[in-house]
């Protein structure tokens, strides 16, 4: 009976520690892209071998001392017991603090590094964190648009930077109901997120009637997977974002489209989403720049179809898979539970002159 708790015990563990496997992970942060990740990486790996010495040799010391001393058959006396020993116990209380003292002065370190003032060419970018999604305001005075009186760049669900720059965030904690909420009747739910790109930083929380900052940068091109890593309500799990890092002739390209208007196509389905996107609710919530659409409770869709725009509505779904958008407009909160974005009952007509039309901001 014990044989099969035990054999059931160490099949429990073996298929936790298998089930943390992924031999595709986009999010290890073992794998660190850029410099303030890899300083994080740089003071991860001696301390972890520190620590598996440490576990080694007391694991070790007393699987030992458990099989040599262990209980005999046939032998029935009571070992001598002993109560203390003042060598040992002095031996066991300075030995950690020794070890600690030495991990302490690498960690103190890396943290004051990373707490650095940024460098004076960073790019600066304001996150907010909703009811559940990320939004990007470039805040720099060469990020903004053409449109609208000094408004910075902006963009959901993915934030885009140069390679080879620092990027210096300023986090906020936005809420996720309409214009700004009400109390007790629509409340504005501004919550504790925590902003994590596992291979360009460190977790940086995301707190309320606050601004707290992260230093980021990635070496090269690429994707890069983030995750909010809090727990703040319903959708936290898929409250996800993208890093899209350019080259910097890419950069200097995506730019400059990003500070044109969205489009507004002149005939056809796209003029007759469009019509129904200014006319109707959609302008309540969501802005496209260059029209009277300015809402900021969701995210930005100016060029809501740009290729670095890959993924929508916390980056669950990716931006060009029309049968995603199309379930998305039929019914937010049927593939995201407890989405701020009302059901519109809206038409298959209607999704199809809607989808025309996000289809032609890019
Ligand atoms: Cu935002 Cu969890």
């Amino acid at each position: 009976m014990r044989k099969k708790v035990l054999w059931a015990l160490g099949l429990v563990t073996l298929a936790l520690v298998l089930v943390s496997c992924a031999p595709n992970a986009t999010q290890s942060t073992l794998k660190p892209e850029g410099p303030y990740a890899q300083q994080i990486q740089t003071l991860f790996v001696p301390v972890f071998w520190i620590a598996v010495a440490v576990f080694v040799l007391v694991e070790g010391g007393i699987v030992f001392i458990s099989l040599r001393w262990r209980h005999r058959k046939g032998r029935d006396r009571t070992p001598p017991q002993t109560h203390g020993n003042t060598r040992l116990e002095i031996g066991w209380t300075i030995a950690p603090a020794l070890v600690l003292a030495v991990v302490m002065v690498p960690t103190i370190a890396t943290i004051w590094s990373l707490a650095k003032a940024p460098p004076s060419n960073a790019l600066n970018v304001t996150v907010e964190g909703h009811q559940w999604w990320w939004g990007f305001s470039y805040t720099d005075a060469d990020m903004k648009t053409t449109y609208g009186a000094d408004a910075p760049i902006t963009t959901g669900d993915v934030l885009v930077i140069p390679t080879g720059r620092t990027v210096y965030l300023s986090l906020e904690s936005k809420g996720g109901a309409l214009n700004g909420g009400v109390a007790g009747v629509n409340p504005d739910f501004e919550v504790i997120h925590s902003f994590w790109i596992p291979q360009l930083a460190g977790k940086q929380d995301v707190v309320p009637g606050r601004t707290n900052h992260i230093l980021l940068q990635a070496d090269h091109a690429g994707t890069y997977y983030g995750q909010c890593a809090e727990f703040c309500g319903l959708q936290h799990g898929k409250m996800k974002f993208r890093v899209i890092a350019l080259t910097p002739s890419d950069w200097d390209a995506w730019v400059a489209n990003q500070k044109l208007p969205g489009a507004t196509p002149t005939d056809g389905l796209a003029k007759q989403g469009m019509d129904a996107f200014i006319g109707g609710s959609c302008i309540a919530c969501h802005a496209v720049g260059g029209t009277t659409a300015a809402g900021t409770a969701g995210p930005d869709l100016t060029h809501f179809f740009a290729d670095t725009h890959s993924c929508f509505a916390g980056c669950d779904w990716d931006t060009k898979d029309e049968a995603a958008l199309r379930a998305w407009l039929h019914d937010p909160n049927a593939v995201k539970l407890g989405s701020k974005m009302p059901n519109y009952h809206l038409t298959d007509d209607e999704i199809t002159a809607l989808v025309a039309y996000l289809e032609s901001l890019k």
